[in-house]
């Protein structure tokens, strides 16, 4: 295993990469035992096998509370990478800008070059006709304010957010096809809230016959109550090689046993400042899931976040997780350490599965 002495070494070897940047930036990776990095899916780059996301900085409930300020948004960066972790998502619509700013103004303190950067654009930015959606204008608009916000020269991962059926797929290929060539942006995302499958195969058919990059990772929501995506979407991204990065991984924080059938709501929660979370997932087939996924974590001596974040990553997946404060950050972090048996693994698949 490398020592602090070997990063310090290669620290020393390689540099910084901003010359007036006279902090000791020390190579994650190697100062990390909790996490492990993996694969991005059929690119060439290594990811944490646990994304950090960022939706909900600076972005306000439907109380009007801001879930997520400044402050705590550093903090939260701050104890990801400090544990080793360097897979950040975000997206140009968090908090209207804000994540990105915020983001940008952490890594001022850090080496930029040592985290994998995901992005998004589609949702409106501007109020002009052309202020959204993924047409070239709107691309290469919110491309410059992405760079621009997060300080940075490039974007690893650029997703896009929705699709846009009002735009050419040629169109969208094309223009995300020259970001690769820029160099602005390495490799190209579908994040989905729909399990349209087709939209990603026609684009990708389109990118491979025309020579352009083509989508190699996907970003939709998967979870052990929300799995709208198995079967078709699941089956396309494999059939692509695409990377699969679920997002609300604990759908939202159901999956982390704190809601129960007979108690109130806890206050500030997530389903104490959104109207729709209850309708959504306290039904009675959810919560019968919920049973199975504390008597997994009982067998395992763990946590429900432990068992629902490895029933994702046992399928290759890289979950992005949420998390409001530093304290529930490192309980999902701890959930790198936990893996289930075939038997555990099975009973979670056929708990969800069932009518
Ligand atoms: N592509 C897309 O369209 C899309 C959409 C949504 C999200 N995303 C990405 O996915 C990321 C994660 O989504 P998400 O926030 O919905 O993920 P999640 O992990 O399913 O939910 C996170 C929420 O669950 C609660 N929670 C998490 N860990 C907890 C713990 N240990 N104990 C108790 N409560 C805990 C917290 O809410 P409370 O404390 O508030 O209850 C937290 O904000 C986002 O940040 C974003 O990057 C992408």
């Amino acid at each position: 295993m490398a020592t602090v002495a070997d990063a310090v070494a290669l620290f020393v070897a390689h540099g910084s990469r901003r010359p007036s940047d006279t902090r000791t930036s020390i190579p994650l990776a190697l100062l990390s035992p909790r996490m492990d990095s993996v694969q991005l899916g059929s690119t060439g780059t290594r990811v944490s096998e646990i994304a950090f996301g960022t939706w909900r900085f600076g972005r306000t409930d439907d109380t009007g509370t801001q879930e997520i300020g400044r402050e705590r948004a550093l903090e939260l960066l701050d104890a990801y990478a400090d544990a080793g972790g360097q897979y950040i998502d975000t997206a140009d619509m968090y908090g209207n800008g804000l994540a990105e700013e915020w983001i940008g103004e952490w890594l001022e303190t850090r080496d930029r070059d040592q985290f994998v950067i995901a992005s998004k654009v589609y949702w409106p930015t501007r109020n002009d006709p052309n202020g959204r959606g993924l047409g070239r204008k709107h691309l290469r608009w919110s491309l410059d304010a992405i760079c621009d916000r997060l300080g940075t020269d490039y974007v690893d991962v650029l997703y896009t957010h929705r699709w846009d059926d009002d735009t050419p797929a040629a169109e969208v290929m094309r223009t995300l096809d020259g970001f690769v060539d820029d160099g602005r942006v390495h490799y190209l995302g579908s994040s989905t809230f729909d399990p349209n499958a087709w939209r990603v195969a026609k684009a990708n058919e389109l990118a491979r016959r025309e020579g352009y990059e083509p989508f190699t990772v996907a970003q939709p929501r998967y979870n052990l109550v929300d799995r709208e995506i198995v079967g078709n979407y699941l089956d396309m991204c494999d059939h692509y090689d695409l990377a699969v990065c679920p997002w609300s991984p604990l759908a939202g924080g159901f999956l982390t046993g704190k809601y129960d059938r007979e108690s109130a709501v806890p206050a500030e929660t997530r389903a104490a400042g959104d109207d729709e979370f209850a309708d959504r997932y306290f039904t009675e087939k959810n919560f019968q899931l919920l049973d199975v996924v504390r008597d997994v974590a009982a067998e395992l001596d763990t946590t429900p976040v432990a068992v629902s974040l490895a029933w994702l990553r046992r399928q290759g997946s890289v979950p992005i997780i949420g998390a409001r404060t530093t304290d529930q950050l490192e309980e999902n972090l701890d959930a790198a350490t936990v893996s289930l048996s075939d038997d555990q693994f099975e009973r979670l698949t056929t708990a969800g599965s069932e009518e």
